[in-house]
């Protein structure tokens, strides 16, 4: 029986899906905590070179395999493989794609579960007991494992109202929440004593320090997680653009979104640390370095906002809410990513795929909460670091070399006509087939050795 795909409604409703996927922990959290502990400004500098020549040509890559093959990750990279030995290597790719997306989920919704336990904290202390508070911010199993279960089954409810319903309309509320919040905390923490030198630590680089090789790799492994390259997720937002549209723009506005918010974090988060440093909290070791790297926001800022009395509690919430909000709208397309494939494979309902699938990737958060020591840093470490460069890798090689030239153009063409002719044409192939590759790997050499 075919399937009728659902689509993305309209351009803007794709443009919020897909900045909703890549905006997420790793721009307002893990963007701003790099920055702080690679030399500030220097970080930003070359993140943002990276993200436009290497992250964009890559998610371009991704985006177009999944337009052109209209079906879930690995189905989409079967369609540009020619040979046998080409269609093995791309169900393996698509595979790993997709079960990567899983495992981010099972890691990502723990953290997501801490940053809406930490929403409520400030509101419950207007109306509970210190003791259901402080179980809201301690480590504990039980509450480590009600909180992620909630984030999962919102993450169950958004994907099993589909792809128009589901994640674009909750991209479109969710998104334009996040960003004004963001503007927001931003404007209040600019009205802040140490503000402004957390302002010229972020914005004046050391260009020193800006071609460090340490700087350079966590800069590129940063905009690939940004991008949410190599997870096969971008290849099944690609699959719910119409052909219509020209996917070379749309493919550069989100980029610029998701550069942009990450941006807007670092604006809101280094400042916030130098108000912070001014009231008394310890930031910098003496020579300098960043303490607490991980546990930045959940240690020194909310040190922070305890320190604003009454109006503390409401930017804490609004600062967590927005964390998990931006969380939200990526999480989403970490479970899109599976149940597309399972929908599209076995022909079981997307309702029934997203509660299977959902409850196999609470059974491995439970697993990882259970073990946190010894699973937690591992499986994020298998993810960003082996197999989310890998697929990316991966992707690139086969629109530079395995794709046929004249049906990747032809693809390109639909909705973007006059491609051939267009800087992007000029450029791009030659980015995909060799400079993506050969950084990818290199960055991935450097992080096993
Ligand atoms: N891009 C998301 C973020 O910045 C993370 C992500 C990775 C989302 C891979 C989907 C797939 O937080």
């Amino acid at each position: 029986m075919a399937i009728t795909r659902d689509v993305f409604s309209s351009r803007f409703g794709f443009i919020l899906a897909a900045a909703g996927s890549a905006v997420g922990l790793g721009n307002i959290w893990g963007f701003p905590t790099q920055t702080a502990g690679n030399g500030g400004a220097a970080f930003v500098f070359m993140y943002m070179v990276l993200a436009f020549c290497l992250a964009f040509p890559a998610f371009m890559a991704e985006i177009i395999i999944g337009r052109h093959g209209q079906a879930n990750a690995v189905t989409s990279l079967l369609n540009v493989a020619n040979t046998n030995k080409q269609k093995r290597f791309a169900f393996l790719v698509g595979i790993v794609g997709v079960v990567g997306a899983g495992l981010i989920l099972s890691f990502y919704a723990i953290v997501a579960g801490w940053m809406m336990a930490y929403t409520i904290e400030p509101i419950s202390h207007i109306f509970f007991s210190s003791e259901t508070t402080g179980w809201l911010t301690d480590f504990s199993l039980s509450r480590n494992l009600i909180f992620t279960f909630i984030f999962i089954l919102l993450n169950i409810w958004i994907i099993s109202k589909g792809v128009s319903n589901g994640i674009e309309t909750w991209s479109k509320r969710l998104m334009p929440l996040m960003f004004i919040l963001l503007i927001i905390l931003i404007l209040y923490v600019f009205t802040l004593e140490g503000a402004a030198q957390g302002l010229i630590a972020y914005i004046s680089p050391d260009f020193s320090r800006v071609f460090e090789p340490s700087l350079v790799l966590s800069a590129l492994g940063q905009a690939f997680f940004s991008l949410s390259l190599g997870s096969g997720v971008m290849i099944v937002y690609g699959s719910y653009i119409p052909k219509n549209t020209n996917i070379v723009s749309l493919g550069a506005q989100v980029t610029l979104i998701d550069v942009g918010i990450a941006f807007l974090a670092g604006l809101l988060i280094i400042p916030a640390m130098y108000v912070a440093q001014a009231q008394g909290v310890e930031i910098f070791s003496a020579d300098g370095r960043l303490l607490a790297e991980d546990t930045l926001v959940f240690q020194v800022l909310p040190s922070l906002f305890n320190n604003m009395g009454d109006i503390g509690l409401l930017v804490a919430s609004a600062f967590f809410a927005l964390m998990s909000i931006a969380a939200l709208t990526s999480s989403i397309s970490m479970l899109e990513g599976p149940v597309s494939y399972v929908v599209e494979r076995f022909n079981i309902s997307r309702v029934k795929s997203a509660l299977y699938l959902g409850a196999i990737i609470f059974t491995m958060s439970a697993l990882i909460i259970n073990n946190f020591d010894l699973l937690f840093g591992f499986i994020i470490t298998l993810v960003t670091k082996y197999s989310q460069p890998l697929v990316g890798m991966c992707c690139c090689i086969f629109v530079g070399w395995i794709w046929q030239r004249n049906s990747l153009l032809n693809e390109i063409k639909q909705g973007f006509e006059n491609a051939e002719s267009s800087m992007f044409w000029k450029v791009w192939p030659i980015y995909t087939k060799i400079i993506c590759p050969l950084a990818i790997g290199a960055v991935f050499l450097h992080s096993i050795l």
